[in-house]
């Protein structure tokens, strides 16, 4: 499984970079306003850190609108992936944007159909909700399920890209249920080798060490 990680902060991207397990990144406009700088210009800079995927996130709605955006967007650096609203709209663009070889992430997807639609319409990537899902009392991992099914049954290229995720559970799901990328925020992925016996062991062989050789 592909790991990115689901944020716009430039010492996050660089401390999960130097892991070197980061396999890309996702940003959106929540995120960007966060940070409070030009979504552009934030965009190349992280794109000079990590040469995988990174999604660059549409503000605009409309379909020509969304056109023109996602060409600006893709027009920054190689390794960028237009994100794009699973709207009737967004799958417009997808499909226009897909046919001119600009990699996409239909992004805002809560069910299957969604993921389906855009699979047909050429999308790189599917970003289905979970944690948000989880939010409204129901499973957001299912939806994941239901996706890794129909792409597999009908030999659906786009990469499900597993989204909106709060805590190392929601990730180990995912790996479970087959999803191509998960993307997680930095405080996920700082818990991901954190295990209270890993480091009463490592405590303890240290210790052991010590006792017999000073
Ligand atoms: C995905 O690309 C989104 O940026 C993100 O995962 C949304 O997560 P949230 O529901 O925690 O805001």
């Amino acid at each position: 499984m592909e790991l990115y990680i689901d944020t716009a902060n430039l010492d996050q991207i660089r401390q999960a970079h130097e892991l070197g397990v980061l396999d890309g990144v996702t940003t959106n406009p929540t995120l960007i306003a966060k940070e409070g700088v030009d979504y552009g210009t934030r965009l190349a800079d992280i794109c000079k850190v990590v040469a995988g995927p990174v999604s660059a996130e549409v503000i605009a709605t409309t379909y020509h609108e969304m056109l023109a955006e996602g060409k600006d967007r893709a027009s920054i650096a190689d390794n960028i992936v237009v994100k794009l609203p699973s709207t009737i709209d967004g799958l417009r663009a997808c499909k226009a944007l897909s046919d001119q070889g600009v990699r996409t992430n239909m992004t805002l997807c809560f069910q299957a159909l969604q993921a389906l639609m855009v699979a047909k319409a050429g999308a790189y990537l599917v970003s289905p909700f979970i944690g948000r899902i989880d939010d409204i009392g129901e499973d957001g991992m299912e939806l994941i399920v239901k996706i890794r099914q129909i792409y597999d049954n009908y030999g659906l290229p786009t990469k499900v890209l597993a989204a909106s995720i709060r805590h190392p559970n929601h990730l180990l799901q995912c790996a479970l249920a087959g999803a191509d990328v998960a993307t997680v925020p930095f405080a996920v992925i700082a818990k991901i080798m954190n295990h209270p016996l890993t480091d009463i062991g490592l405590e303890q062989f240290l210790a052991d060490y010590r006792k017999a050789f000073g």
